[in-house]
């Protein structure tokens, strides 16, 4: 568990205390989760577990309050691989049986955590950071993250050289987003559409082509969940600039990327960490 990697560049790149997070209520996730059948923005039903039971944690077995668990939006029952899995507590080995189903060796999931949305996603990283990268064999890139005025903001390495960011150290080949669009605040999910940019390929250079994006259904941003970088983001509820560690967006409104969410693996539960939860309170 918690093996942790040195990542390899994009190419032709070089190499606290705060307020706690608003979290949504379950009538805001309704309102920012979507409905890929209509493909607006709807409701997600939150069956018969109580949001209060979301925020609090269930049985110690299931990881506690501390777990991630899969949410499964309104009429992806039949299609996403978690469809039957709604509100249960993750556990690692899902993910690494339905990365082998995958030609890209991916596997990504929605999930809520104390209530804030998240994406879960595995990247066949280990197995494929030691060979250069080529078109099918994903892993995880560090990049230099630049705001929505062009301006250098930070670069990923950041993660393993600075050490307020080591709880975000590469592990596991996994990540964890914290899914709220920084457009207007839906929420990012993955394959829950069919189309280019969700398909199940993958292109090295975090470039707005290839696959296996996080899709904003909304306006159309695109988000790639392979690509590290610092960037920073401004805060609707007080107006401060923030800086944070997340992965990049490629496409659409959308200023810049989605922070990640440090975790462990538990046993097999994933359990995420409150480390930067200053970073999650961005929308309203
Ligand atoms: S809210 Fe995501 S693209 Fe507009």
């Amino acid at each position: 568990m918690a093996r942790r990697f040195k990542l390899r560049p994009l190419p032709g790149e070089q190499a606290s205390d705060s307020e706690s997070p608003k979290l949504i209520d379950r009538r805001e996730f309704m309102r920012h989760s979507f409905n890929t059948a209509a493909g607006v923005i709807t409701m997600a039903s939150l069956g018969v577990v109580g949001f209060a039971s979301l925020l609090m944690g269930q049985a110690d077995s299931d990881g506690g309050d501390s777990s991630v668990r899969f949410w499964v939006p309104t009429g992806t029952e039949d299609s996403a691989w978690y469809g039957d899995r709604h509100l249960e507590a993750m556990t690692y080995q899902s993910f690494v049986d339905e990365a082998a189903q995958s030609s890209t060796g991916m596997a990504g999931a929605s999930g809520v955590w104390s209530g804030l949305p998240v994406n879960v996603i595995y990247v066949p990283h280990s197995e494929n950071a030691l060979s250069p990268p080529v078109e099918g064999s994903p892993r995880f890139q560090f990049a230099d993250g630049y705001n929505e005025s062009g301006a250098y903001v930070g670069s990923g390495f950041e993660i393993d050289e600075d050490p307020q960011y080591e709880a975000l150290s590469i592990h596991d080949n996994m990540i964890i987003i914290f899914s709220r669009c920084p457009h207007l605040c839906c929420i990012p999910g993955w394959q829950l559409v069919t189309n280019d940019f969700t398909s199940d390929q993958w292109v090295p250079g975090g470039s707005d082509s290839g696959g296996n994006k996080l899709f904003c259904i909304c306006h159309s941003s695109r988000f790639d969940p392979t690509v590290i970088e610092k960037n920073m983001n401004r805060n609707r509820n007080n107006g401060e600039d923030f800086r944070f560690i997340g992965i990049k967006r490629t496409g659409g409104p959308a200023p810049v990327g989605m922070p990640l969410i440090p975790f462990v693996v538990n046993g097999d539960i994933i359990e995420a960490l409150d480390d930067f939860k200053d970073w999650y309170t961005y929308c309203d």
